[in-house]
């Protein structure tokens, strides 16, 4: 299978080349190479004769063109996306052109190379969104396809938008789409501006570990490698028109979670004085969602998949990857607005 995927050189989009290649498919790398882009993600596969980059941004409608019409998909996986809640808060701007204008975009281009092509049969569209577009869960229940739209921050709300268009472009034009909804994600390659990294790395330079408000929201933590797996799976297997919502099984008051990681740093690289000790809580995002979790019945029932790893088990590989990968991570936290607190003013 030929496989289009944009944002490719980010954190999922990258786990997704890795593991494509690897199953032996053809891959094509499309990415603006923005601020959150690294290409060292990819350089295991990229001298593979399966795998090609084509530098593009989405919002840049003749380029998708060029881009569909010389490499000729049988499949598309839509990652690209701004994708950092608090830079959504500072500037939405780039959230709207790049999420919304840009997968516009990209179903256009898609479409025309679909009909240019006579409409084959495996033809996919898979456009990959967040459980955010939800809103926010009390204590109790889950999130499932059906639930109601109800994002409230200006990310969540651009992908949510997203969504709606990838839906109306397959009810309208019949192109044929399917849509996953994950959770957080986690694990090697996580833009050191994310919370899982920034514990890991504030931890270990001795700085204070930042931890909103009080530290009680909760998420469903996903396993990158394990995202990646289940959207190699739907995009081959999943139902034309069908969204499926995927989540880790795992979830987690941010609190203990960032305990979870400080105990795990304790036993690899010991020091006087326990990591917890500095962690500080600080000021809240605006609108900070209490609670996201997924009901992960539908992927499990019609598709088979479930996650491999425990919270536990993923966040032991992802501490031990950012020990042994300082080569990776150290250059970026030189990126503007990385290791600055963002998303403050509201
Ligand atoms: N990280 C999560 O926990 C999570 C959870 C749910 C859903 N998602 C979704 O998964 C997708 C990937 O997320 P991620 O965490 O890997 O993001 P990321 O920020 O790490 O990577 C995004 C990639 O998209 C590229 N990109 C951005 N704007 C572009 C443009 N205009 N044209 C072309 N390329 C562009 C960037 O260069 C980058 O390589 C996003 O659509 C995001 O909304 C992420």
């Amino acid at each position: 299978m030929k496989i289009l995927v944009t944002g490719g050189a980010g954190f999922i989009g990258s786990a997704v080349v890795r593991l494509a290649v690897a199953r032996g498919h053809e891959v094509v790398n499309l990415d603006a190479l923005t601020y959150a882009a690294c290409l060292e993600n990819v350089a295991e596969v990229s001298s593979s004769n399966l795998y090609s980059f084509e530098q593009a941004d989405i919002r840049d409608r003749a380029r998708l063109d060029e881009i569909f019409g010389l490499h000729r998909p049988d499949v598309v996986m839509h990652l690209a996306a701004e994708s950092h809640v608090d830079r959504s808060i500072d500037g939405p701007g780039d959230f709207i052109l790049t999420n919304i204008n840009g997968t516009y975009n990209m179903l256009e281009a898609a479409r025309a190379y679909w009909l240019s092509a006579g409409k084959p049969a495996g033809f996919r569209f898979h456009h990959i969104s967040t459980d955010e577009v939800f809103g926010s869960l009390g204590a109790e229940g889950q999130f499932t396809e059906d639930t109601s739209y109800d994002p409230r921050s200006p990310y969540s709300a651009s992908k949510a938008a997203s969504d709606h268009l990838v839906r109306a472009w397959h009810e309208t034009y019949g192109l044929p789409v399917v849509l996953t909804n994950c959770s957080n994600n986690y694990g090697p390659f996580h833009f050191p501006e994310k919370l899982v990294p920034v514990v890991i790395l504030n931890a270990l330079a001795g700085k204070p570990i930042p931890v909103y408000g009080g530290g009680e929201n909760v998420r469903d933590w996903l396993y990158v490698e394990d995202h990646a797996d289940a959207l190699l799976l739907v995009v081959e297997k999943g139902a034309l028109g069908r969204s499926y919502n995927i989540g880790g099984e795992n979830e987690r008051r941010n609190i203990d979670l960032v305990k979870t990681i400080c105990a795990i740093l304790d036993k690899k690289r010991p020091k006087s004085v326990p990591y917890a000790e500095q962690i500080t809580y600080v000021t809240d995002r605006p609108g900070h969602d209490a609670r996201y979790a997924i009901d992960p019945s539908r992927i499990r029932d019609e598709l088979g998949w479930r996650p491999s790893v425990t919270v536990e088990e993923g966040l032991e590989k992802t501490v031990q990857w950012y020990l042994d990968n300082e080569a990776w991570w150290k250059p970026l936290q030189a990126r503007a607005g990385v290791g600055v607190r963002l998303g403050v003013k509201a």
